[in-house]
């Protein structure tokens, strides 16, 4: 790994063993994007792909130098109005209204290591030889202002962050109107664009089209990341799939709004930019002050979109993730939302924690309804005092008992939202983020809390802090079940207004950050009506999320498929809720539900109490399993085998790094009427190595032993029962059947 400034030619070289990334200083002062992509062998002057075209029209900074336009030239970070056309990664707001900018090279630093992004999430070093970083400072010295744009590269990952600071030297000040955290300018269009799109209960579904002339974007501006959109994009080669071609992933560490696009312009050029969304952005900075944007993470696979999520999840899991939980084996929850709703007392509690804790489960999680009035949603967030009439011994009445039964203890909380029905409310109706002299709307009957204020939430803070020390509490779930509507912070001035959205999300990281220092050993979920905020900015400081209000495991193929594209096994919150479904009503047997709930963090979320003892015996079974495997499961090479956006089935598999062992799950959503004989090729074993296969549950066959490269080429039969199935069992499997094999190395 290095980066390398060659001085003549003015280029800057970042590279390790997979990928280079060159930028050159143009002429005219403006940064010029040279390459991205596999690495190359490092020289002097890469010069002559700055493509200099000569085009009717073009704007020529250089009088009589008709090649030379920023219209048609690859750009690091580009701004509007100096003749290029596209959209621009930055824009600023002069005193006197003007918006022109000429930001010029000025010098750069290059050092070991990588500097953590004050108030913001971003990517970190445990020990500074593993990466290296770059910044170049432009300067425009008409309006004495500064852009400092970061580069970091790393040791062993094929991935380039970006973030962009800027600093205002000038006395009347300046306004950001948008400031992208990264931009890409890339020679051609001969991509397809793909994005995890959705809506609630039906997250991260993986959707890809053919890039053309135009913009084609993915944004939110609901203040999360939201259900729609996921803050990630990848650009592939038309030829590239999950095992082979060129991949480019963007993905934006940050949880507000965000904007994230690809604009192919009439020359066949692309543009990818990644950043908060500029709609109702407007930052004003005085002298002195500076702006932070967030972390772009780009990763580069010369080897299909499988191998980009590999370094998205061991990056995101050993090098976001932080703290105590990042590296300790997930615990196995039982939550009782589903089981009981609102509907509880503390001895329906204690009979559900009893039987979980006779199963084997870990922890117990009281959901939402605990405290105030909150017997139904219409109330009482922002009165985080226990209700006295259910929980009678309160918060450490209940957990003194959850342990003493020899479990932990864990608590659900909606810090940033409050009820019209509430103390809160009625105390401070100007803390909620809307204009309260106008009709403003509810959304789940509830109001969002203005994060941007600090004493807001310093509020909640002292609210969350008083019952996590007076309780012992082991894990939080942090809710936030609403878009922004009317965005208004009250009474504060016009200049404040632009910056609200923003500052929401910096209270959120802010409110995580103090509960985290003060109480190191919680392990934080997060979560936003399922996964509306399942996004890398709350990976910094929650190291997992809900995933889904979708239970259901049909569903859940899908979307654990999408959102793996991105997140790590360790990250996604997965629990076997009951059948029929409460969502989708859908009826599905215990084992395909935990055949896909074992590939995240894996807990319960139904009334086990109604349950008959053969389904309890089942699972003790799978919690024995899950106790025994997560460590393998959750931090291996998590791997998909077969989409099931494309086909009736879906397989995936984890193996330990060293190829030793490992699972392949597979999954036939409806039972054909005498459907093909499937097989699924397993990836990355050790081709000449013997492993042993063994189905997991249900009949435990022995599905022999098998050379590496026979998985891997001629493939696992997973449709074959001549050992002993009979065909009554086999119609019997209908539909949304599964298998789960475990692979050994034999010695
Ligand atoms: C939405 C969450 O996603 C659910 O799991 C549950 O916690 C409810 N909110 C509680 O209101």
């Amino acid at each position: 790994m290095a980066i390398k400034f060659h001085e003549r030619a003015k280029e800057f070289h970042l590279y390790n063993d997979s990928i280079s990334y060159i930028i050159k200083v143009l002429k005219n002062g403006h940064l010029g994007h040279v390459y991205y992509g596999k690495n190359i062998t490092d020289k002097e002057d890469f010069g002559y792909l700055i493509e200099y075209a000569k085009r009717d029209m073009a704007p020529c900074p250089f009088e009589g130098e008709h090649c030379f336009s920023l219209e048609s030239l690859k750009q690091e970070y580009p701004t509007f109005g100096s003749g290029d056309m596209r959209y621009p990664a930055f824009e600023i707001e002069q005193e006197d209204g003007s918006r022109i900018c000429d930001f010029k090279y000025k010098k750069f630093h290059i050092f070991k290591g990588k500097k953590t992004l004050e108030g913001l999430p971003a990517v970190y070093v445990e020990k500074e030889e593993e990466a290296e970083t770059l910044e170049i400072i432009l300067e425009d010295s008409f309006i004495q202002t500064e852009i400092i744009l970061s580069y970091t590269i790393f040791e062993r990952f094929p991935v380039i962050t970006k973030s962009v600071q800027f600093v205002c030297e000038n006395a009347r000040g300046i306004t950001l109107l948008n400031c992208m955290s990264g931009c890409l300018d890339l020679p051609d269009k001969d991509y397809e664009i793909v994005k995890l799109a959705g809506r609630w209960s039906k997250e991260r579904q993986v959707k890809t089209a053919k890039l053309e002339y135009g913009i084609q974007s993915i944004y939110s501006m609901r203040g999360c990341s939201s259900h729609q959109f996921n803050p990630f994009l990848m650009l592939k080669r038309e030829n590239a799939d999950e095992f082979s071609g060129e991949v480019l992933g963007f993905s934006l560490v940050y949880s507000g709004d965000f904007l994230a696009q690809a604009e192919v312009d009439n020359f066949d050029s692309t543009r990818v930019i990644m950043g908060i969304h500029p709609n109702e952005f407007r930052w004003k900075l005085e002298k002195n002050e500076k702006f932070q944007t967030p972390e772009m993470v780009m990763v580069y696979s010369d080897n299909g979109i499988n191998k980009m999520s590999h370094i998205y999840h061991e990056l995101y899991r050993t090098r976001l993730v932080r703290g105590k939980w990042r590296d300790k084996e997930r615990p196995i929850l039982i939550n009782n939302w589903e089981a009981t709703y609102f509907d509880f007392n503390e001895e329906k509690i204690l009979n559900i924690a009893n039987k979980a804790k006779e199963i084997g489960i870990e922890f117990f999680v009281l959901d939402d309804g605990w405290f105030g009035e909150r017997n139904q949603d219409d109330r009482s967030l922002g009165d985080w005092h226990a209700n006295l009439k259910k929980l009678p011994g309160g918060i450490p009445g209940l957990s003194e008992k959850i342990e003493a039964l020899g479990m932990k203890f864990g608590l659900w909380f909606e810090p940033e939202m409050t009820n019209k029905n509430s103390d809160l409310f009625r105390a401070h109706p100007e803390w909620i983020l809307s204009d309260i002299r106008r009709n403003y709307c509810q959304s789940r009957n509830q109001y969002v809390l203005d994060f941007s204020k600090e004493e807001v939430v310093d509020y909640i803070y002292q609210q969350m802090k008083k019952i996590l020390t007076e309780a012992s509490v082991s894990y939080i779930k942090w809710d936030m079940n609403r878009s922004f509507s009317e965005v208004f912070s009250n009474g504060k001035g016009k200049d404040y207004q632009g910056k609200v959205r923003h500052k929401y999300i910096l209270g959120v990281y802010r409110l995580y950050e103090k509960l985290k220092q003060e109480f190191p050993d919680i392990l934080f979920e997060s979560c936003a009506s399922g996964g509306a905020r399942f996004d890398p900015g709350l990976l910094y400081y929650a190291p997992q999320a809900w995933t889904s209000d979708n239970t259901d495991a049909v569903d859940r193929i899908k979307i654990q498929y999408g959102t793996s594209y991105v997140y790590p096994i360790s990250s996604m919150g997965s629990h076997v809720s009951a059948s029929p479904n409460h969502q989708v009503f859908r009826n599905t047997s215990l084992d395909t539900r935990a055949n896909v709930a074992y590939f995240g963090t894996f807990g319960y979320e139904l009334d086990i109490t109604k349950l008959s003892e053969e389904e309890l015996d089942q699972m003790k079974e799978q919690i024995i399993f899950m106790k025994k495997n997560r460590k393998l499961i959750q931090t291996g090479v998590f791997t998909r085998l077969k989409s099931p956006f494309e086909h009736n089935s879906s397989a995936w598999q984890v193996m330990s790094e060293d190829r030793e062992e490992g699972f392949m799950a597979y999954f036939r959503i409806l039972q054909p009427v005498y459907g093909k004989l499937e097989r699924i090729f397993m990836k990355d074993l050790d081709p000449k190595a013997k492993y042993s296969v063994v189905e997991c549950f249900g009949s435990r066959q022995d599905c022999g032993v098998h050379y590496g490269d026979e998985l891997m080429y001629a493939g696992l039969s997973v449709s074959d029962y001549s050992s002993g199935i009979t065909d009554i069992a086999r119609e019997q499997q209908g539909d949304y059947f599964s298998r789960l094999f475990h692979i050994k190395r034999e010695s």
